[in-house]
């Protein structure tokens, strides 16, 4: 069964006067699932979710929830509970209060919110608190209460935006890890905005890339799929750019052999590279652009190194159990994840070893061709 189906929406803050938020947005979250919304700072992640909780009208489209038409049912009866951005807690109520007011609206007796508000502060870490007004409280103990306050309420369905973005790395990691588990207790269907690659990767069942949308666009949902079929098998550059961290390296260049399991692409900077693409589609001379992730290069006497790229170093970063290093290959940018403590001089030559099947290929429209193979480092 599909929890929550989205047909064809549109959302529009002033119709007619105001450029489409959002446009032909698509999706089918099935019962249970836990889906993540990703995408650049504007693209419409948090009116999406607003729309699905009824804060926002939608300007066109279809909206269910568990099947029943929700376009024109109000935020209460939709059984969804909502985690906000920006916490909107109520200022002259102390935790206990916020946490119960959900609630206490709903007529429950007071013993009945008690039993639900004291083991979620506990879970929390938020009993301490439980007196104290939101003022009194800083950013990351708010945000707790807000979640304190949606898990309450045990709804069918839970909208999280960003719910964690204002906790400290560690509290961070261990909420991370209780979200879940909570849902794989609670088993409830939970949709979930963040700018965190690594909680959208590790939570989610299945990822939705949104871009702002662009004139003309007939959307701005870019893929839906699980985490490591968007890593993977992104369908174009945008969802390419966006899913993976550090980012993926981007060169431009043409084609200049093409054979059905494999082509060769001539860099801007001269240099011949394969890529194990079906660029069938393209003929030589067609613009490209070739797409490498920094963990994905290897060291030139590699096996695996089918092609070599050049760059300068312009820094080195030691992080211990990692290092990277930023080139510059032509004018481009260009990152490279090397063994720990890889020494790399500013200014120096810097040669990359490249595996055809480690590149992925986009066309002058940054759509992808077809990758052949995919890359499995074998050291
Ligand atoms: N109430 C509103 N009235 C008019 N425009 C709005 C309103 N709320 C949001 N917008 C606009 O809609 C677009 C999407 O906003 P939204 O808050 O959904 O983005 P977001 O993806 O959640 O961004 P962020 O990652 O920064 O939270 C933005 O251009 C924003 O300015
Ligand atoms: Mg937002």
């Amino acid at each position: 069964m599909s929890n929550v189906l989205l047909k064809n929406v549109v959302k529009n803050y002033n119709p007619g006067k105001a450029r489409d938020v959002l446009r032909g947005i698509n999706l089918d979250i099935k019962e249970g699932e836990f889906v993540v919304f990703v995408g650049p700072s504007g693209c419409g992640k948090s009116t999406l979710l607003r729309t699905i909780a009824g804060l926002d009208d939608i300007t066109d489209g279809e909206l269910y929830i568990g099947d029943a038409f929700m376009n024109d049912v109000p935020p209460v009866d939709r059984g969804v509970g909502m985690v906000f951005q920006s916490y909107a807690l109520y200022p002259h109520m102390d935790v206990r209060a916020n946490m119960g007011f959900g609630l206490k609206l709903k007529k429950m007796d007071k013993a009945e919110i008690a039993k639900r508000v004291d083991p979620t502060a506990e879970l929390l870490g938020l009993t301490k608190f439980l007196d104290r007004k939101p003022k009194a409280l800083s950013g990351g103990q708010r945000q707790r209460v807000a979640i304190g306050r949606c898990l309450v309420q045990q709804p069918r369905v839970f909208l999280l935006d960003e719910p964690l973005s204002n906790l400290d790395a560690s509290l961070r990691v261990k909420m991370r890890m209780e979200i879940a588990k909570l849902h794989e207790r609670l088993g409830a269907t939970m949709i979930y905005v963040t700018h965190d690659q690594v909680e959208a990767m590790t939570l989610a069942d299945r990822i939705v890339v949104l871009s702002p949308l662009a004139s003309g666009a007939a959307t701005n949902l870019e893929q839906v799929g699980a985490p490591l079929e968007l890593y993977r098998t992104p369908v174009n550059r945008f969802v390419a750019g966006f899913i993976g961290s550090p980012k993926m390296n981007f060169l431009t260049g043409m084609l200049d052999e093409i054979g059905a399991e494999s082509c060769i692409v001539k860099l801007d900077t001269g240099s011949l590279v394969k890529v194990s693409a079906d660029a069938s589609s393209g003929k030589p001379g067609d613009q490209v652009e070739l797409g490498l992730r920094p963990e994905h290069t290897v060291l030139l006497d590699h096996p695996q190194a089918d092609s070599i790229i050049t760059g300068t170093v312009k820094l080195a970063e030691h992080l211990g159990s990692e290092s990277f290093i930023h080139l510059e290959v032509g004018c481009a940018p260009f990152t490279v994840r090397v063994r720990p403590g890889t020494p790399a001089k500013a200014d120096s030559q810097f040669d990359i070893g490249v595996p055809a099947d480690a590149c992925y290929l986009f066309d002058a429209d940054g759509k992808a061709f077809k990758r052949t193979e995919i890359f499995v480092r074998k050291d």
